[in-house]
């Protein structure tokens, strides 16, 4: 019964998908997302790249169904969003052999796509709940 009240709710009120953090901003980093990556990738399903769902503290080259580059797939990268960064900036640099030719020369830009990102990515719990013994 809630679950229908709040899928009723949704309806109404339009759900976008964007959960928590600020819409703020979210949305210019959605807009550079749909500008910049939605030709290639999508959230929540694998196209010329990896779907994105989650990828804020994923192994690089784990989503189990993509055939990754040999290089992605051996690095030991974590996207964290520091590494994300350096990925944006420069992939060949961060891994070579790389099959991603995208480079994303301003920081500013960098960072809100990391948000809108990080706001597609359920498996970053909040320290409280990790850092508890
Ligand atoms: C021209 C197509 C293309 C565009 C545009 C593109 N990507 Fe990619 N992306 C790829 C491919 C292909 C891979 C897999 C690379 C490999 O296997 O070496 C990838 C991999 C990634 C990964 C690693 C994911 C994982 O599961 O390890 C991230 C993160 C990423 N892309 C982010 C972005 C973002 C953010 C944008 C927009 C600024 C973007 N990409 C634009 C093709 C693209």
């Amino acid at each position: 019964m809630k679950i229908a009240m709040a899928l009723l709710a949704c309806s109404l009120t339009g759900w976008h998908g964007v959960t928590q953090a600020n819409p703020d901003e979210l949305a210019p980093g959605q807009a550079l997302y749909e500008s910049k990556c939605l030709k290639c990738h999508s959230v929540s399903t694998n196209e010329v790249g990896p779907r994105h769902q989650n990828v804020v503290g994923r192994r690089a080259g784990s989503v189990p169904d993509f055939v990754y580059s040999t290089a992605l797939k051996q690095s030991k990268v974590v996207w964290t969003e520091e590494m994300l960064d350096r990925w944006l900036s420069n992939p060949e640099a961060l891994i070579p052999g790389q099959e991603m030719d995208v480079r994303v020369r301003s920081a500013e830009e960098r960072r809100l796509l990391i948000a809108y990102l990080k706001s597609q990515s359920t498996s970053t719990s909040p320290p409280s709940l990790t850092s508890k013994h």
